[in-house]
């Protein structure tokens, strides 16, 4: 099932996830309805927290995108990216490992709305997948870029908190209205 999307100044956004403690039917078909979702809006990634949850719990798949490259380590040798995708991330943890990178980003909170943002490059991720069961890795590239991003929606926090003074000011107008178009929506 196709979920609705949440924009921004919608209080969900500003959640922090909690823990997923039990992965049962309902969560199964949280992560089956979040993929149609992100898959639907043509997005790499999705966070519990956009489709109205405040769960430790993300999607991504970054195969839709070939002009921006990722890597993958697993035990510290190279992994094929597509093989890992689609990527369910539960209760992820991650840790930077490489030096910042800016790069664009969008978010589907942020409709039409595309910034540089700097992260590191390279992260450490540790989560459990769809089968309940720990991974991890070490990515690089559009991979690592899309798991911080979500990672930061897990923890309440937007792709507009890590903008510079130049690129809030360049869509200071366009998030302020949507802002406002969220707030009344939900009157
Ligand atoms: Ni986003």
């Amino acid at each position: 099932m196709i979920l609705p999307i949440v924009r921004y100044g919608h209080p969900a956004l500003r959640r922090k996830g909690v823990p997923v403690e039990v992965l049962d039917s309902e969560i199964r078909q949280l992560i089956a309805d979040m993929f149609e979702t992100m898959y639907d809006a043509h997005g790499i990634g999705l966070a519990a927290q956009q489709v109205g949850r405040a769960l430790q719990l993300a999607v991504v798949d970054v195969r839709g995108i070939t002009d921006r490259p990722s890597t993958l380590f697993r035990d510290g040798k190279p992994a094929d990216v597509d093989e890992a995708m689609p990527l369910v991330l539960i209760n992820p943890q991650i840790t930077p490992v490489g030096d910042p990178v800016s790069g664009p980003e969008g978010c589907l909170s942020f409709p039409e709305i595309y910034a540089d943002i700097t992260r590191p490059e390279s992260i450490e991720v540790r989560a459990l997948g769809a089968d309940g069961r720990p991974y991890a890795f070490r990515c690089g590239g559009l991979l690592a870029k899309a798991i911080q991003h979500e990672v930061d929606h897990l923890n309440g926090i937007l792709f507009k908190d890590r903008m510079t003074k130049a690129s809030l000011e360049e869509h200071q107008e366009e998030m302020e209205e949507l802002m406002a178009e969220t707030k009344a929506s939900l009157k």
